[in-house]
């Protein structure tokens, strides 16, 4: 068994599964809050998540919660198109299971469908964290996207789905 930690979910790696475990970050929003005080920074970064200063909050401490949700539904509705790591289940958005797969290295991921599209202009700034050969892991002889966790995907996987 291993363990990976994610900027929102920590997963326990089993032979089989990936076990999701959303975070809840109520200390980190802290140590964050201090640093973006020094810089003078908190309303740029809280409206990154929402116009509304008490959602982009909200959105921020419940950050793992969504992406295990938003994960779970992706999957559902187009992983059967799409090269994702099947989500099996999932309890409450708290605890997703997913297939585990083995690392990718750079040259591996860049055969995935979805590499190309995601460098393209229109997905700047989710390329940024999905284009990292982390986010995705091979399963038995595919490579999936094993981090998809982001509303942001959903046109993409839509219209780019084989
Ligand atoms: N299906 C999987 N198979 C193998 N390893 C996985 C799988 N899913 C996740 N991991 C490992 O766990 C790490 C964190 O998972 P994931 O990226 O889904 O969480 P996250 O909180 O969204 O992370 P981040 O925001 O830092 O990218 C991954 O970088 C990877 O090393
Ligand atoms: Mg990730």
């Amino acid at each position: 068994m291993r363990f990976a930690y994610g900027a929102t979910r920590w997963v326990i790696l089993t032979n089989r599964y990936a076990i999701k475990i959303a975070r809840l970050r109520p200390i980190r929003p802290f140590i964050r809050l201090s640093q973006l005080l020094k810089t003078g920074r908190v309303i740029e970064t809280l409206e990154k998540h929402d116009a509304n200063l008490m959602k982009a909050v909200l959105k921020y401490l419940g950050a793992g919660l969504r992406a295990n949700r938003t994960e779970y539904r992706l999957y559902k509705k187009y992983g059967v198109h799409n090269d994702l790591a099947p989500t099996l289940f999932s309890i409450c958005w708290i605890i997703n299971v997913q297939l585990r797969g083995e690392p990718c290295g750079e040259n591996e991921v860049r055969q995935h469908s979805l590499w190309q599209i995601l460098g393209g202009a229109s997905f700047v700034e989710a390329a940024a964290d999905l284009r990292q050969p982390k986010q995705f892991c091979m399963i038995r002889t595919q490579v999936c996207l094993a981090d998809y966790g982001l509303e942001i995907l959903e046109p993409v996987l839509a219209a780019y789905g084989r």
